[in-house]
């Protein structure tokens, strides 16, 4: 390959890369072009740095990640989240759309995997990738814009979801047990405990 060509081909490479994964200000600028309120920002926000901190620690500790792939998924993860207040069905389903439309499929792929059932799912409807994990699991222990145990979210969802629906209250009980272990594994690779290297003071 003649040296214009390759600077051609690495230039597309990169471009192309970036696009893929936007960082934290095109995050930002897109939850606003979107509509979505303050305080699922601030929401998002939260589970961004649980996420963050997560993944940072396992690449310190030699972990492949793809880390700016975890801080957009964890920062948009919750993107439609006001489109589904009077219809919770929809919720991932439109934020897949919606990034997909914005052209962000590795990203919307992350996402899509943030649903609580997920967890439950086996194969590639399940929680397959490393950075569908981390994000899962920093959504898990994030109410509102506090950092809580899994104990204390799963007995949010509880309270809020579970009097709902029986098939709601069945599946939050059923992920618990699973997101402990996923916890389990997790902290495991970031060399931390639950307190998140003081985080969670
Ligand atoms: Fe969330």
């Amino acid at each position: 390959m003649c040296p214009h060509a390759y600077l051609f081909f690495l230039q597309f490479i990169v471009i192309g890369f970036c696009m893929a994964i936007p960082q934290l200000k095109e995050c930002l600028d897109l939850l606003e072009r979107h509509g979505v309120p303050q305080h699922i920002v601030a929401h998002s926000l939260k589970v961004h740095e649980v996420a963050l901190f997560l993944a940072e620690r396992m690449r310190s500790n030699g972990v492949k990640v793809n880390v700016p792939l975890v801080e957009a998924a964890a920062l948009l993860h919750d993107i439609d989240k006001h489109m589904s207040f009077a219809n919770p069905s929809v919720h991932g389903v439109k934020s897949v759309e919606l990034l997909e439309e914005e052209g962000l499929p590795k990203v919307a792929q992350v996402v899509k995997k943030h649903m609580l059932g997920t967890i439950l799912e086996k194969g590639s409807a399940g929680l397959e990738s490393l950075e569908e994990k981390i994000v899962y699991y920093a959504d898990k222990r994030v109410r509102h814009d506090s950092i809580v145990s899994i104990d204390g979210r799963f007995e949010y969802l509880l309270k809020r979801y579970g009097s709902l629906r029986e098939e709601s209250r069945k599946t939050i009980e059923r992920a618990y047990p699973k997101a402990l272990e996923l916890e389990k594994e997790l902290l495991g690779l970031a060399h931390c405990d639950e307190g998140l290297g003081g985080m969670n003071a």
